[in-house]
């Protein structure tokens, strides 16, 4: 299977302060990352790196093969790297239907799982079609976090980068998310990079994952090996 994004030795962070050291990934074509550690330790500094939102120092990125990392971040949007921030930055006064619309553009290359549309949208997430004429700021958390995703699909992405996409939200709506990711890694053809607190749901999603440490890489490897070493994961969770 060949990569669809990568990045070696990433020395990374904001301006002279530099929050990541070494760091190194690869995402096969239609692959899930999960990228976990506490708080503070730069998970969101590695996606905001990724999307060119950072001081990058050194290292490369490349997606489908082509160097990215002194591309700006519109470039690699359109390249198809699709961005779920953490703080959702939704439109307030726009309404659903309208965060989703003028988030559209057509891919820079045609993608194996067609071209995303309103409709396409509404299928994967009916609580959107509902409230398509409701404001920004009139949903809930968890329609919020929806419209994020929408709004990122709505792009086009061949990778999508979820920052804590099931932070503060309640089970129920916990569950739908994860159906909806699932079915874009299934059926869609997307690569998923998850960020996650809930270290169990995130590994129990994919296959490969990264944990973080004070801007380090403390394990690169396979999800399962964590899933099946309760010990060793939480180990990797200490202060060190
Ligand atoms: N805009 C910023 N300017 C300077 N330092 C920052 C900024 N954002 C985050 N940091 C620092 O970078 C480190 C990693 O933060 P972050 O990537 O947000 O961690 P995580 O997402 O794992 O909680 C922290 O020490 C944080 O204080
Ligand atoms: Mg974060």
């Amino acid at each position: 299977m060949s990569e669809v994004l990568a990045a070696r030795d990433l020395r990374a962070g904001y301006g002279d302060t530099v929050v990541l050291e070494d760091v190194a990934l690869s995402l096969p074509e239609r692959g899930a990352l999960a990228v976990l550690g506490r708080n503070g330790v730069g998970k969101t500094t590695l996606l905001a790196t990724l999307m060119g939102h950072t001081t990058l120092h050194a290292g490369s990125i490349s997606f489908e093969g082509h160097a990215i990392e002194a591309l700006p971040v519109h470039r690699r949007a359109r390249l198809g790297l699709g961005y779920v921030p953490q703080a959702r930055e939704i439109f307030p006064s726009l309404s659903v239907e309208e965060n989703l619309t003028v988030a559209a553009r057509r891919p820079a290359m045609p993608r194996a799982g067609g071209e995303w549309s309103l409709e396409r949208v509404y299928a994967l997430f009916p609580r959107l079609a509902e409230r398509r004429s409701h404001f920004g700021n009139q949903i809930s958390g968890g329609e919020q976090q929806m419209l994020a995703i929408g709004r990122a699909l709505m792009g086009n992405p061949a990778v999508l980068l979820l920052d804590e996409p099931l932070e503060g939200l309640a089970p129920i709506i916990v569950e739908a998310l994860l159906r909806a990711l699932e079915r874009l890694a299934a059926e869609d053809s997307l690569a998923l990079v998850l960020v996650e607190q809930s270290a169990r749901v995130a590994l129990e999603m994919t296959r490969d994952a990264l944990v973080l440490n004070r801007g380090r890489i403390a394990y690169s490897g396979a999800s399962t090996t964590l899933l099946r070493d309760p010990e060793r994961l939480a180990a990797l969770f200490v202060a060190q």
